[in-house]
């Protein structure tokens, strides 16, 4: 080996530079990341933005929905009670079932069956939907 690639009394500073150098790396990597990283991207598409409020605190129903769901159809099916919240409402402010509902529940592994009997489109079946009303019958 080369005198120079040597620890050595003379040359130390110089080592002592390279390690500190080579520790320091990943953190000054990390607080310069925000320059090249992209933006991320939003998760849930932002509800209708005439509407500032969802039908309960967005705490509960972040967690909750499905009970309230629940109760809205007990209350139809059992009780007779029409006229409450529906599954269909939900699509009045958040538009695009597959940019919110479906985003979620795809990421938690939850399957839901409702979608054969109540009517809330994705983006997709919205846009064909009005190719069609575009197309003049
Ligand atoms: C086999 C068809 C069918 C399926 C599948 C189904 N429903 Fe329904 N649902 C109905 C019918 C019919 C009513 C009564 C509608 C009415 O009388 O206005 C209803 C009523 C409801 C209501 C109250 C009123 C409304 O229009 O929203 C809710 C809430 C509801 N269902 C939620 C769900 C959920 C959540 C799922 C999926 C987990 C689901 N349903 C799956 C047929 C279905
Ligand atoms: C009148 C408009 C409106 C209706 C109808 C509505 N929402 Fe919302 N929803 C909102 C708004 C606005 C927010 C954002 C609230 C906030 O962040 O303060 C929201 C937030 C949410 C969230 C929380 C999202 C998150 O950031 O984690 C869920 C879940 C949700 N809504 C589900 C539903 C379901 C299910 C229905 C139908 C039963 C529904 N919403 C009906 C307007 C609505
Ligand atoms: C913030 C994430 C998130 C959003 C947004 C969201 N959900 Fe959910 N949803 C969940 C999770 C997680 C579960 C499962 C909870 C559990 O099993 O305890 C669930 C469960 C449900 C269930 C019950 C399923 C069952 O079989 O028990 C229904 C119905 C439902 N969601 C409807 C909706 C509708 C309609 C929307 C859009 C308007 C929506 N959700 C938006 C996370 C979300």
């Amino acid at each position: 080996m080369k005198r120079s690639t040597v620890l050595t009394e003379k040359n130390r500073g110089t080592w002592a530079t390279v390690f500190v150098g080579l520790i320091l790396l990943p953190v000054v990597l990390s607080i310069l990341k925000p320059l090249w990283a992209a933006e991320p991207e939003v998760f849930l598409e932002p509800a209708d933005e005439r509407w500032e409020a969802c039908l309960k605190d967005p705490e509960y129903m972040r967690y909750r929905h499905m009970d309230l769901l629940k109760e809205a159809r007990a209350d139809v099916l059992r009780d007779g009670l029409k006229g409450g919240i529906t599954l269909a409402g939900c699509g009045d402010c958040h538009q695009n079932r597959d940019l919110f509902c479906d985003r979620c529940h795809v990421k938690a592994s939850v399957s839901l069956d409702c979608w054969g009997c109540h009517y809330y489109l994705t983006a997709g079946e919205l846009e064909e939907l009005e190719q069609h009303e575009g197309g003049g019958q």
